[in-house]
């Protein structure tokens, strides 16, 4: 499964330390390199001889191989050698000194020279873990690229039973396994998405928008670049970046715009995923000048935006058009008139019904509707693991 993987495995004090030993020994048999570096405090949970008998390489703990000799350990070397970082149990200290770029050992040194991938396995004690402080600091590292595995729910070292229990070395081998298996899996596709609100001018100042942050799409054009896809993100006004810079970032403001620009860009692409939430009117006529206000009532006449995503089902090809449909209330009879309506491969549905799904927030709750009837429902999770969710489902799409 890691057959020639270069994993550098890091230790920190935690009780969970003992799974790491068994860890090594997965990591070693599905064929990985194996190098562990682990903090002072992992050494009184789980011995050197054991690891280093394991992973049959010397396990590293200071900046020092022979203080006397003056020879060090090249924590960038190690750094550039590895292909993953695993951080496995990553204890609550660790976790947030490398939010703070905190560099006092051999560990934190390495973390921050490592360019690879890092993965970080959590395990401490039921409230520690729901403390807030570990919970944004999580968050955050995992804002900048770096790969959670949460802990499982069970019983704890201090007896007491919660979320805290450090993930299964089986599962975080398949875990590793997974991240490379995916790894480049759309090389050479080219997908265009739109996400966030268009503004459509009613006057020099004023507007009409919605609610839509932008979130989803830019978490679905971040996950297919990382899978190796040339992504075309069209995005309305939104306050996000972009962490992949592969990524072909098209500025839009009104409907109008959007549809021209994801006109232009359609033909060339295999896949198009419209996540935006298009305003469906815009005013007839825009005001040259701010309209003042006056005692009586005031009427918008409104017209209809052009609808890209019904444009685009007319027009495809090869393509694969995957649309989305937020919903209030009939919500499946809903998705599937537009699935079918704007011709589409599949629907993904997001009910406003469902707690933190939709608007602004940062996780989501989708169910997947294709051609053929299926409804595949997912759990409520992040707008990233979503993102992975919708990639993994348009894989096998095409081909
Ligand atoms: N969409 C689009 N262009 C529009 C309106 C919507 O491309 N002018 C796309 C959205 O990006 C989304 C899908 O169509 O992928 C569904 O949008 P939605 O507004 O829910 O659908 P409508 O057909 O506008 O239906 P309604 O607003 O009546 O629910």
């Amino acid at each position: 499964m890691l057959q020639g993987k270069k994993i550098l495995l890091g230790i920190t004090g935690s009780i969970a330390a003992y799974k790491s030993a068994f860890l090594v020994r997965l990591l070693v048999t599905s064929g990985a390199e194996v190098r562990v570096i682990v903090t002072a405090a992992a050494k009184d949970f789980v011995t050197p001889v054991t690891l280093s008998t394991l992973s049959g390489n010397p396990i590293i703990s200071d900046f020092y191989e022979d203080k006397e000799l003056g020879t060090w350990e090249n924590h960038v070397d190690l750094g550039l050698w590895a292909d993953m970082m695993v951080i496995a149990p990553a204890s609550a200290n660790t976790i947030a000194k490398m939010t703070g770029g905190v560099a006092d050992n051999m560990l934190l040194t390495t973390y921050l020279s490592a360019r690879c991938p890092v993965m970080i396995c959590p395990a401490m004690d039921l409230d520690m873990y729901k403390h807030e402080s570990v919970g944004s600091n999580l968050k955050e590292l995992q804002n900048r690229g770096n790969i959670i595995i949460e802990p499982t729910h069970g019983e704890l070292a201090s007896g007491l039973v919660g979320q805290g229990r450090m993930e299964e070395p089986e599962i975080i081998v398949s875990q590793i396994a997974d991240y490379f298996a995916k790894e480049f899996d759309f090389n050479g596709k080219k997908i265009l998405i739109t996400a966030g609100p268009t503004y459509e001018k009613i006057d020099p100042v004023r507007f009409i928008g919605n609610h839509s942050s932008g979130k989803m799409g830019f978490a679905i054009a971040e996950e297919a670049a990382e899978r190796g896809a040339r992504v075309t993100l069209v995005s309305g006004p939104v306050s996000l970046s972009l962490k992949n810079d592969s990524i072909t970032r098209i500025d839009v403001v009104s409907a109008r715009e959007m549809y021209e620009a994801v006109l232009n860009e359609f033909d060339a692409c295999d896949v198009a995923i419209l996540a935006a939430a298009v305003a469906d009117y815009r005013p007839k006529e825009v005001a040259d000048s701010k309209i003042k206000k006056k005692d009586s009532s005031l009427n918008l006449n409104l017209e209809p935006t052009d609808d890209i995503l019904a444009t685009l089902g007319k027009k495809k090809t090869t393509q694969v058009l995957v649309g989305f449909a937020l919903e209030t209330n009939n919500e499946r009879e809903n998705a599937k008139k537009k699935l079918v309506n704007k011709n589409l491969d599949f629907i993904v549905l997001n009910s406003l019904q469902d707690k933190g799904a939709g608007f602004a927030v940062d996780t989501n709750k989708i169910t997947i509707l294709d051609r053929g009837n299926n409804g595949v429902e997912f759990e409520l999770k992040s707008k990233e693991k979503v993102a992975t969710d919708i990639i993994d489902y348009l894989k096998p799409l095409l081909g």
